[in-house]
C-alpha cells in the first residue's frame, strides 16, 4: 500500500500522500491541505519545504554527495570541461562530439555583445561592483533582443538565448572588470576555448597579450564546473520564482545574480578572503575571531563555513580544497599566507565544540578565494565567478521549469498584523 501522512483536527482525519524521488527522497504532497483543512504550512527559509521535482542535480547532506544529472562531480571534474557540463545540465545528457562541436561553435560565435553595451558599461562609475554590473547588463539582453521576452519561444529561439547567454556572459564579466579598473575593453578570440577567452578578456591589453597558463586554466575549469548547479538553492530558487511568472530568460537569470550577490550565499567566497586578510592584518590570531564567530552577541561569521543542507564536508570543498594546494604550488604561491591562516582555521573549527555540534564545515566558498586570488583575479570579482560557473543550472532549472509548465509561485504566509480599524483623520492623530 502507498506510503502517507494522516493529519487529525477537530476530529477530522485528512491524508496527505507520500511522494518519493528516484533517490529515495520523501515527501508530503500538501497540495490539496488549505482547501481540505484551512491551513497551510510555515517553514521560514522553506528548510523543510520542497518547492519542485528536478531532474538536474542531486545532493545529499548528510553524505555529502553532489551529482549533475546522475554524474558525480568528482569524476566531471577530473574528467570534463565546462562547457561540456554546460551542455549536461541543460540538454539532460553528455554530448556526443558532433553535438559538443556544433555547441562549442555556436557559443563561439555569439561571444561579442552589441556595441551598445559599452555605453550602457560607460555609464558605471568605476566604484560600481561587478556584480551590480553583471545583473543590469544581462537584464538589458531583453533590450537587444525583445523576441526573449515572448512567454512562448520555439526550441530553436529558445536555445538562442540559451547560447547567446552561455556566450556574452564571459564577455560581460570581463569588461565589467576593465570597466572598473578604467581600461580598454579585450574581445573575445573566437580561436580559443572558453575558459581561456574569459582570461584572455580579463587579463590582455592593447600592449599585451596574455599568457595563457595551463596550470590556471584547468583550475578555473574546475572551479566553474563545481560550481555550475546545486539544486534550490537561494539564487536557483530566484531564478525559478521570477522564471515562473513566465519573465524572460535573460530577467529571470539578473534576479539571480542580485540573489547571489548577498554575502550568505554566493558574496561569501569575498567576505572569505576579507575576513582572511583582516586575520593577517591582525596578526594572524585565529582563536581570536573563532571565537568572535561563537559569541552570540558578535555578528560576526566564520565566512565559508556552514551551510544549509551540508551537515557534513562539502564535497565541492574538499576538491577546492586540493586544487588550491595544486595550484598554489604551480605557481610558486605555495606560501601563501592567506592558504596558511585559512588552514589554520579550519583545523581550528573542526575540533571546536561549537561547531561540531551545528555541524559547521568549510563549504564551497572557504577555498575557492585563495584560487581566485592567486589566479589574479581580483576580489571584487569573485562573485562574478560564481555567477559564470552557476549560469548553466539557473538556465537548466528554469528551463526545467517552463518545459514542465509550473504553476507561478506565490507562497503563503500568516498574518500577525493588526485586526480591522478605522481610518483616522490626520487631525485626530
Ligand atoms: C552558498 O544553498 C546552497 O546550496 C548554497 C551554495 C550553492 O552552491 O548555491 O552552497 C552556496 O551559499 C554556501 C554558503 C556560503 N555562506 C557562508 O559561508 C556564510 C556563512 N555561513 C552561514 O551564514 C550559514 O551557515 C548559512 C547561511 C550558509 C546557512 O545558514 P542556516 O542553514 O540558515 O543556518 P543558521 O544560520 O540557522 O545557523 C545554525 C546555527 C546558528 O547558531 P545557533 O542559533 O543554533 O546557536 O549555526 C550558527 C548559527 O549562528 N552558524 C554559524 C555559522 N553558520 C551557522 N556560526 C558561525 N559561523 C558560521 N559560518
Amino acid at each position: 500500500m502507498a506510503e502517507s501522512a494522516e493529519i487529525i483536527l477537530d476530529g477530522k482525519s485528512i491524508t496527505l500522500p507520500v511522494i518519493e524521488g528516484t533517490e529515495h527522497e520523501k515527501a508530503f504532497d500538501i497540495g490539496k491541505l488549505r482547501d481540505q483543512t484551512g491551513y497551510v504550512t510555515y517553514d521560514p527559509g522553506y528548510k523543510n519545504t520542497g518547492a519542485t521535482k528536478s531532474a538536474i542535480t542531486f545532493l545529499d547532506g548528510e553524505e555529502g554527495i553532489l551529482r549533475y544529472r546522475g554524474y558525480p562531480i568528482e569524476q566531471l571534474a577530473e574528467k570534463s570541461t565546462f562547457l561540456e557540463v554546460a551542455y549536461l545540465l541543460i540538454y539532460g545528457s553528455l554530448p556526443t562530439q558532433a553535438e559538443f562541436d556544433a555547441f562549442s561553435y555556436e557559443v563561439t560565435q555569439h561571444s561579442l555583445v552589441h556595441e551598445d553595451i559599452r555605453k550602457i558599461l560607460d555609464g558605471f562609475p568605476s566604484s560600481a561592483h561587478p556584480m551590480g554590473i553583471l545583473s543590469s547588463i544581462v537584464c538589458s539582453l531583453t533590450a537587444f533582443y525583445p523576441k526573449s521576452i515572448a512567454p512562448e519561444l520555439s526550441k530553436e529561439e529558445l536555445n538562442l538565448n540559451i547560447v547567446r547567454l552561455i556566450a556574452k556572459l564571459p564577455t560581460i564579466a570581463a569588461w565589467s572588470y576593465k570597466n572598473s579598473v578604467g581600461h580598454p575593453y579585450v574581445y573575445p578570440r573566437n580561436e580559443l576555448d572558453y575558459t581561456s577567452n574569459f582570461l584572455y578578456m580579463m587579463f590582455s591589453y592593447p600592449t599585451e597579450q596574455y599568457q595563457q597558463n595551463p596550470v590556471v586554466v584547468s583550475a578555473l575549469n574546475k572551479l566553474l564546473i563545481l560550481h555550475a548547479d546545486h539544486e534550490q538553492n537561494c539564487s536557483t530558487s530566484t531564478v525559478r520564482l521570477v522564471g515562473s511568472a513566465n519573465a524572460s530568460l535573460y530577467g529571470s537569470v539578473s534576479a539571480g545574480i542580485n540573489a547571489l550577490w548577498g554575502p550568505l550565499h554566493g558574496g561569501a567566497n569575498q567576505e572569505v578572503i576579507e575576513m582572511l586578510e583582516a586575520i593577517e592584518a591582525d596578526g594572524g590570531d585565529t582563536s581570536k575571531f573563532i571565537a568572535k564567530a561563537k559569541d552570540k552577541n558578535d555578528s560576526f561569521r566564520l565566512m565559508g563555513f556552514g551551510h544549509r543542507v551540508y551537515k557534513n564536508f562539502d564535497p565541492r570543498a574538499k576538491i577546492i580544497k586540493k586544487a588550491a594546494d595544486e595550484v598554489l604550488q604551480a605557481l610558486g604561491k605555495q606560501d601563501s599566507p592567506l592558504l596558511k591562516i585559512a588552514q589554520e582555521l579550519e583545523q581550528a573549527a573542526l575540533t571546536d565544540q561549537y561547531f561540531i555540534d551545528r555541524k559547521l564545515y568549510p563549504n564551497v566558498d572557504f577555498y575557492s578565494g585563495i584560487i581566485y586570488k592567486a589566479l589574479g583575479i581580483p576580489t571584487e570579482m569573485f562573485t562574478v565567478m560564481f555567477a559564470l560557473g552557476r549560469l548553466p543550472g539557473w538556465i537548466a532549472q528554469w528551463k526545467e521549469l517552463r518545459e514542465n509548465k509550473e504553476p507561478i509561485g506565490r507562497p503563503r504566509q500568516i498574518y500577525t498584523g493588526e485586526l480591522e480599524r478605522d481610518y483616522v483623520g490626520m487631525e485626530n492623530r
